[in-house]
């Protein structure tokens, strides 16, 4: 059974969007509508928009849009129904009897049950004679038993079916433990094995609780070292970091960002429980995002090895755009978190706060790479380097930070200030404009659809298209127009194959006695969603009449009139004619 229309009215009416939007983005009131810092894309000038009037957002910047449970949906990464119980609970409403239960939240639930399941049955295999390897392996590597048990750290075994077999026992069916990349279909066809044998295993944990997933790392020098759950319905490894769950109850507004599961793990075992890994790829804008949900500030800890230090400067920018402060840690000697902590022995906890201690922030650590990129001890090389540092004091928004860094390398070099704060103020101005330049140009390619692979159409078709479109926005906005609409213009005469859809659905809706918008979020995928407000914010404020209502309609039987491309060749000299005839008579 499905919410009612009532029902998520009054949903919708109890969570008002800037509310529910203002915990998660700081709005600026700008007219009648808010704006603010995107949280689904990292930007630094504000091309989220909330429309207080109908409950609608959109952002300009990566087209994300919709109502209300869209926007929870996307934030809290849950499924349309999560969302719904999510925010009937915000507002205090009972949910229906009988509450809608779709299939997906269905196996989304019996996945993260199956993965409950199966970090219990790792755990405790460690400790039978059958884990008995893995549980060396951890204390050879210095875990304790207590950091074993926090993390929840088990072993797979060597039987190719004791996983699978227990989960069945337990009354999981093969399809979920397949969806859930516990196990794996044979390929005769004929049952599944488990997807981790022999390997000691992490779990990965969200910040809710839900385990969502797993890290299986071979015990010798085989590889894949690590193998990670496949995505599932559950579960993307770019947009999940390992240990949040742990980080967000650390008390601190700074994270620490490892490599890897080993050295999140040697490093809460050192006492800092803020730390959080990506899992096997490099660092995304999602995870960036997610980051600043939880913290301020971002301490990178990757490996001091030529790989590590590449992911840092691929980093740095990342988080920057995200909103956040780094540090970049520089550990001695090459090594890792985990290996440095390990060498230390008993002073490792006093030995990695002092790194942290001593960790310098971005800008620091990009001065201090630039270095060895230019000979200083010639003037061409001082001023190349001086003005590549330049550039990235420039990127420096806080004055105050940035006279701190000019004043250094001014009084290093011995140059005038008065020189160096005038080459700043012109690359201010150069990127200012550059900035302007390629907001506009993104508004633009947004609102007039070049080049756009979801609407296809729109592109070969522009002017119907653009008819068609104002169309299903006036539609949507002036209801009680819907009979005269349909009586004027079937969905047949739409060239604009994503239009005819949309205007099939609203008037499919409104015919029904339904709010247009009411169910766009369960009705549509994501994108043909956010497009749907896409539509909406273009014309919002542009004032759509009974006028301009008979100019849609006649752009729109004219161009349905005109033949497809291609169709004129192949008429036969009478159709011609006809069809010459008929144009001729409607251009009347
Ligand atoms: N990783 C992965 N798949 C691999 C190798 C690495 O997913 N085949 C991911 C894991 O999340 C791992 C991280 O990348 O934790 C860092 O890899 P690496 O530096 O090779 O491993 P360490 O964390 O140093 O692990 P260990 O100390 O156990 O060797
Ligand atoms: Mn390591």
């Amino acid at each position: 059974m499905k919410f009612t229309e009532s029902f998520l009215q009054e949903l919708k009416m109890r969570n008002e969007l800037a509310d529910v939007a203002a915990s998660y983005v700081s709005l600026k009131r700008r007219g009648r509508n808010l704006i603010g810092l995107c949280p689904f894309h990292g930007e630094k000038t504000p091309s989220f928009n909330i429309y207080t009037e109908d409950n609608h957002f959109y952002c300009f910047g990566c087209g994300a849009g919709g109502d209300v449970i869209s926007f929870i949906m996307r934030i809290e990464n849950l499924d349309y129904v999560e969302a719904v119980k999510y925010l009937a609970q915000r507002a205090g409403m009972d949910l229906p009897e009988n509450s809608y239960d779709d299939s997906m939240s269905r196996l989304r639930k019996r996945i993260f049950e199956a993965n409950r399941e199966a970090a219990h049955f790792y755990y405790k295999s460690l400790y039978l004679p059958v884990g008995r390897e893995g549980l060396d392996y951890f204390h050879c590597r210095m875990l304790s038993d207590r950091t074993i048990r926090h993390f929840g750290l088990g072993f797979a075994d060597d039987d190719w079916t004791s996983l699978t077999a227990h989960l069945k026992s337990l009354g999981f069916s093969e399809n979920e433990l397949v969806a859930a990349n516990l196990a794996v279909q044979r390929r005769s066809g004929n049952g599944v094995y488990d997807r981790f044998t022999n390997r000691v295993m992490f779990p990965i944990i969200d910040p809710r609780g839900n385990v969502i997933a797993f890290g299986g790392r071979i015990m010798t020098d085989q590889k894949p070292k690590y193998l990670n759950t496949a995505d599932t319905p559950v579960f993307k490894k770019s947009e999940n970091l390992f240990s949040l769950n742990n980080a967000k109850n650390s008390g601190s507004r700074t994270l620490l960002l490892c490599e890897g599961y080993m050295d999140v793990i040697a490093v809460n075992q050192a006492g800092f429980s803020n730390a959080v890994a990506t899992l096997g790829t490099s660092l995304t804008t999602e995870q960036a995002m997610l980051m600043k949900r939880y913290a301020d500030e971002v301490i990178i800890c990757y490996d001091a090895d030529e790989a590590g230090q590449k992911a840092t400067s691929r980093a740095i920018p990342i988080l920057r755009d995200a909103g956040l402060v780094i540090r970049v840690l520089t550990i001695p000697n090459g090594k890792d978190p985990d290996e440095f902590i390990r060498s230390k022995g008993a002073d490792g906890p006093a030995a990695f706060a002092a790194v942290i201690e001593r960790s310098g922030n971005d800008i620091d650590y990009r001065l201090q790479k630039l270095r060895g990129e230019f000979n200083l001890e010639t003037s061409d090389g001082k001023v190349a380097y001086l003005e590549a540092a330049s550039k990235i004091i420039a990127s420096v928004v806080s004055p105050i930070e940035r006279d701190v860094y000019a004043s250094k390398l001014c009084k290093e070099f011995e140059i005038d200030k008065t020189a160096f704060n005038a080459q700043l103020q012109k690359l201010d101005k150069s990127r200012s404009r550059e900035e302007n330049r390629r907001q506009q140009q993104k508004i633009r390619a947004e609102l007039s659809g070049t080049a756009d692979r979801f609407d296809a159409d729109r592109a070969k078709e522009r002017r119907s298209s653009s008819a068609e479109e104002a169309l299903v926005v006036y539609l949507v906005n002036n209801p009680d127009s819907c009979d005269y609409i349909s009586s004027e213009i079937s969905p047949g005469q739409f060239k604009n194959s994503l239009m005819r859809r949309y205007y099939e659905y609203f008037l499919e809706r409104i015919k029904s006695g339904k709010d247009p918008l009411n169910n766009t979020t369960a009705d549509f995928s994501r994108e043909e969603n956010n497009r749907v407000y896409k539509m909406l914010t273009k014309y919002a404020g542009v004032a759509q009449t009974k006028q301009t209502l008979g100019e849609y309609i006649k752009v729109i039987r004219e161009e349905s009139a005109k033949p497809k491309r291609g169709d004129v060749e192949k008429m036969s000299g009478d159709e011609l004619n006809a069809y010459l005839e008929k144009i001729r008579n409607s251009k009347k």
